[in-house]
């Protein structure tokens, strides 16, 4: 923290001064997610807060899709990104390109997309979803067959909570969690049987399958706090049982885990500097604000 301090000092000061409000996922690390952080929750919560934020400027401490949800939530709103480069690997799996080869191939199928994507895609799409209602979403959708997009892992997952709808998806995945194998949790089971596992929906089916729970990251921190497991072994990725161990001294976090390269991007010094130069502004095409928020707008309203 002595290192930290000065910066979380510094940011705290500018962010009144630029009324300023931070955003942060709960994979931004400890210094951001404790130190400077205004609200902080998973990409679902994230963009609830979005729709009621007073403040006129937001910095997005997350990846560049959940900047761009906030920014058509919010477009009157000035939406810094610390750091443009952080993308993801789900956002950048599919194109509005994808969406229509996919509704050529499921005439009439509804096309549920993961908030992981562009506003372009949101807008080629009818319904966002995240990974905390993304099962509520689909049983939500008219007819048999639902397109899912672009994350084939949730979408697997989902079928099997959803057995009465067909469900088709997209070839993409999240570089963090599909590295993760139901073979590296058998064997650390054997190991530490006592562990409870906890794992994300972006993980493989067979990985889920073996986990004692899976939900969003903040349905796992809503886990942990109500079960008190007195060894977790969260499968997702590593700041999340950094940033919850102060708050749960009972349970001993276990790895492995996986570092995300994109929301690592985010650090103290680059939100330092977004705010004293007030870079990099978030846009997004003026065409595409009103159906992509459209699709978040469903979304929330069935979650609701
Ligand atoms: P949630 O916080 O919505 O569970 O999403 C995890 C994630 O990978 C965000 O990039
Ligand atoms: Fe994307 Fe996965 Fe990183 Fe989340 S953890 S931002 S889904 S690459």
């Amino acid at each position: 923290w002595a290192r930290h301090a000065p910066y979380v000092i510094a940011i705290n000061r500018l962010k009144a001064k630029r009324g300023a409000v931070i955003l942060a996922h709960n994979y931004m690390t400890p210094d951001i997610y404790h130190g400077i952080a205004d609200v902080v929750g998973d990409s679902l919560q994230l963009a609830i807060e979005a729709t009621k934020v007073e403040a006129g400027v937001i910095v997005q401490c997350g990846v560049h899709f959940m900047a761009e949800t906030s920014k058509v939530l919010s477009p009157s709103k000035t939406v810094l990104m610390p750091d443009m480069g952080a993308g993801c690997s789900l956002a950048d799996a599919i194109t509005p390109a994808g969406i229509a080869e996919m509704r050529a191939m499921y005439p009439g199928a509804p096309v549920v997309s993961y908030v992981n994507t562009t506003a372009a895609v949101k807008a080629a799409s009818d319904i966002c979803c995240t990974s905390a209602n993304a099962a509520q979403i689909v049983r939500a959708m008219p007819g048999d067959t639902v397109i899912m997009t672009p994350d084939k892992y949730l979408a697997q997952n989902v079928a099997k909570q959803v057995p009465e709808k067909r469900i088709v998806w997209w070839d993409g995945a999240c570089i963090v969690h599909e590295r993760f194998t139901a073979q590296d949790l058998r064997e650390f089971r054997e190991f530490q049987p006592d562990t409870t596992i906890i794992a994300h929906p972006e993980c493989p089916p067979d990985v889920v399958t073996e986990a004692d729970f899976s939900g969003s990251t903040a349905g796992i921190i809503d886990f942990v706090t109500q079960n008190q497991p007195s060894k977790a072994l969260l499968v997702t990725e590593c700041s999340m049982a950094s940033n919850i161990a102060d708050a749960h001294p009972q349970v001993e976090f276990v790895g492995p885990c996986n570092m995300c390269p994109y929301m690592k991007m985010i650090t103290l010094e680059k939100v330092l500097w977004s705010l004293h130069t007030m870079t990099t502004p978030v846009e997004v095409d003026p065409e595409l604000i009103a159906p992509a928020r459209a699709a978040v707008e469903r979304m929330i309203e069935i979650s609701r």
